[in-house]
């Protein structure tokens, strides 16, 4: 780590610790500590995730950093700072609550900084990606999660700084969020270095689901066991937990996990009209094809049980078509893995 790297997570440090106090000990801080008392935040969320609040002052944490010696051209540059006019800097998270980003050594990297009052665009600004700070790589809460997380050899899924705040609040220590871009494949691979198992805990919302597939998809192709958990429509597990406490969360939210093919199959059962003919052929086709791709062959007999259930197929031609799709994604497999050995050969030879 570079003398630049090591100045701005000092830099972070400090404005994280001096938010924190503006938020639990000044009065410009009163409104947003009420704001997060409203919202179900307790003195021991605000603790624990040190949360602060960047009071509104152009030049509060700007002149305290300089006061301390920092070059505000690179905080600037790092997003801590905001600049204009060639050499005027500016606080940039002000009027914000203050949710500090932590790398995986625990150190302040970034900051989401919601805003106070709804209505307000962009809800939450972040510090953008630099070095130091990599959206795709880094998970919120990460560096806290891991240990339990190993023990209990799984990590729970959400997608914003709430939730994790909130389940943590719940019981739920193991919790993650990805900092509002979509799951990566490097976040995936570094989950899979600590647990086998991930229970996705997304929003519950149309943009909430559709994330789900994508992530559960990502997670899958890195090896991992992938559950997904049974947020209402309409709810956060935010929302949920501070509107029906812990135990329901426990119980009818992460409790009732559904593994990725139960998940998709209920979702394009809405998709079709099961009583138009045309509708249910595409509906078991599609059906089949995922059925096809779990690999343990007890879990493919319930979901091909449930379609002769839903539908009052036979279970016969079921088995058929299962049979044939997995020669066929068997050769498809054959094929993909020849081809990487060919091209690994080639580039060895150059
Ligand atoms: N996010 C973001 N920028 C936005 C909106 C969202 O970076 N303008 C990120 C944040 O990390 C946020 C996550 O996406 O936590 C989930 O977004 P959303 O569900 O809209 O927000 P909540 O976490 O539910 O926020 P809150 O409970 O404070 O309303
Ligand atoms: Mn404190
Ligand atoms: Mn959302
Ligand atoms: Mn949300
Ligand atoms: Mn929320």
């Amino acid at each position: 780590i570079s003398e630049s790297e090591q100045s701005a997570i000092d830099a972070y440090e400090w404005a994280g610790r001096l938010f924190h106090h503006v938020l639990r000990y000044t009065e410009d801080g009163q409104e947003a500590y009420q704001y997060l008392n409203d919202r179900g935040f307790t003195d021991d969320d605000i603790e624990e995730f040190q949360i602060g609040y960047s009071p509104l002052k152009d030049q509060f944490l700007t002149s305290f950093l300089e006061q301390k010696g920092f070059d505000l051209q690179s905080l600037a540059s790092i997003g801590l700072l905001s600049q204009r006019d060639g050499n005027i800097f500016n606080d940039r998270f002000k009027g914000r609550v203050i949710f500090p980003i932590r790398n995986h050594q625990g150190k302040i990297v970034g900051f989401g900084g919601r805003a106070v009052e709804e209505g307000v665009e962009p809800k939450y600004l972040n510090s953008p990606d630099s070095k130091l700070f990599q959206k795709g790589k880094l998970l919120y809460n990460f560096h806290a999660a891991r240990k339990v997380a190993q023990k209990e050899n799984e990590i729970i899924l959400f997608e914003g700084y709430a939730d994790v705040i909130k389940a943590h609040q719940a019981g739920v220590q193991h919790g993650v969020a990805t900092l509002g871009t979509s799951l990566t494949e490097s976040q995936a691979h570094l989950l899979k270095r600590y647990v086998s198992k991930v229970i996705i805990c997304y929003d519950g919302d149309q943009a909430g689901r559709e994330a789900s597939k994508r992530a559960a998809d990502m997670l899958q192709q890195v090896g991992l066991d992938v559950l997904i958990a049974n947020t209402p429509y309409q709810m956060d597990p935010d929302d949920f937990i501070q509107s029906y406490g812990a135990d329901k969360f426990q119980n009818q939210v992460l409790g009732t996990a559904e593994t990725y093919v139960t998940f998709m199959l209920n979702h394009l059962k809405k998709d079709y009209n099961l009583h138009v003919q045309s509708d249910q052929f595409e509906y078991i086709e599609k059906a089949l094809d995922l059925i096809a791709t779990v690999d343990h062959a007890v879990e493919r007999d319930v979901y091909l049980k449930q379609l002769v259930q839903d539908l009052g197929v036979q279970r016969d031609s079921l088995d058929e078509e299962i049979a044939e799709r997995r020669r066929i994604n068997e050769r498809r497999d054959e094929q993909a893995k020849r081809a990487r050995t060919e091209s690994q050969r080639t580039q060895t030879r150059q």
